[in-house]
């Protein structure tokens, strides 16, 4: 493509004009006539606006890191609660050892991260992410009811979809606290898949049930997660993906479309994608690999997609306020996505 020296010369610069800006939205917007990452984060806040309006398009948010420890678990409630996504893919760390675990009453702490000896924290039971605490204890009290629930349910393959269901189950009948991401997912029939089950806070509770249990126990089936979403795609014209960090849920998101080619349907790649993420592209790994890439593996157009390199407890908010701000989700209504599958009702009844 050639350019000419006046179309490259065309848009200045506009400088932050915060002097009688109204909302965030308004700053989210001004942002795009900067520069760096405030231009990358409003043309994300745009396209995720785009996702929002495009009522043939599942959206489905891809959470890794702590998040939810982090104090972003509300916003991501609020979305479910407005029709702003429609499943979600996530480490187990946000959806059980932190979401779970405060569904369940439990709470996570500020904390100084150089004012106390992490030995001394050891000795006290007390675990440390970054500079916020959690009481070891009550950590084991989530292993714990993980355990119960796995004891009470029929022994079979479950995928973490059903099980984080069932949780969701548990939760309206004994939970301590209605913000919860799984509380609220389960009451939308809103999908959470995390492939990654046994590697957090529901890994010490299913293995304990398993070696209690040696003859009949369940067992969590990471490809019946990745065949469902993967059925999701299919049943849908078009999909988008908000990520939140990389990981294990940006990969997984992105493969459905090429399992649904696999499984000969002709799916569209995700049509929209946008990742806040602090890893960059130069180590070749995969969190910090740019939408473009992803291109190149046939899983996302790059039409509509953007990267912004940042911590996104900086720039989700700022993303999920403007689009709560521009009511973009207005005319959206709950997908009830998950009842798509069988029903678990039958399990769902032994919480
Ligand atoms: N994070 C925890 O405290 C924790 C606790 C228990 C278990 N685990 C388990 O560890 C495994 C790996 O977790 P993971 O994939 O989240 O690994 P991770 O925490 O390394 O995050 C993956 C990548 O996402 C990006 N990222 C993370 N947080 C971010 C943020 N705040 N802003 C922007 N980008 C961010 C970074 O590039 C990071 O390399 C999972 O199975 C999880 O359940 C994690």
């Amino acid at each position: 493509m050639s350019h000419d020296k006046s179309s490259l010369l065309n848009k200045t610069v506009e400088h932050l004009d915060l002097t009688g800006l109204k909302g965030c939205a308004a700053l989210v917007k001004a942002m795009g006539d900067t520069a760096f990452q405030a231009r990358n984060l409003s043309r994300a806040t745009d396209i995720y606006e785009m996702m929002l309006k495009d009522k043939d398009c599942m959206i489905i948010l891809c959470l890794a890191g702590s998040l939810v420890s982090a104090g972003m678990k509300k916003i991501i409630v609020d979305m479910i609660e407005n029709n702003m996504i429609d499943a979600i893919v996530s480490t187990g760390a946000n959806i059980v050892d932190q979401d779970f675990f405060e569904g369940l009453g439990f709470r996570h702490y500020q904390a100084n991260p150089y004012a106390v000896d992490d030995n001394k924290l050891q000795e006290m039971m007390i675990d440390r992410i970054y500079d916020t605490y959690i009481d070891e204890e009550n950590l084991r009290d989530c292993d714990h009811t993980i355990f119960e629930i796995a004891n009470k349910l029929t022994p079979r393959a479950y995928s973490s979809r059903e099980f984080i269901q069932i949780m969701g189950a548990y939760l309206m009948k004994h939970g301590k606290n209605k913000n919860s991401i799984v509380r609220a997912a389960y009451e939308k029939n809103l999908p959470i898949f995390v492939p990654a089950f046994s590697d957090c806070s529901a890994g010490f509770g299913l293995v304990l049930h398993q070696v209690k249990n040696p003859e009949k126990h369940l067992a969590i089936d990471s490809v019946k997660d990745f065949r469902e979403l993967t059925e999701l795609k299919i049943g849908i014209k078009d999909s988008g993906l908000l990520m939140l960090g990389g990981g294990v849920p940006k990969n997984f998101a992105q493969d459905i479309v090429v399992a649904a080619e696999l499984l000969d349907h002709d799916a569209a790649m995700h049509k929209y994608a946008v990742q806040i993420t602090v890893a960059d592209e130069r180590d070749g790994a995969l969190s910090g690999s740019t939408l473009r890439e992803a291109c190149s593996w046939g899983k996302v157009s790059t039409t509509f997609e953007q990267m912004v390199f940042a911590e996104a407890t900086l720039a989700f908010p700022l993303l999920a306020a403007a689009a709560f701000e521009n009511g973009a989700a207005k005319q959206r209504s709950a997908k009830h996505l998950s009842k798509q599958f069988p029903s678990l009702m039958e399990e769902e009844a032994k919480m």
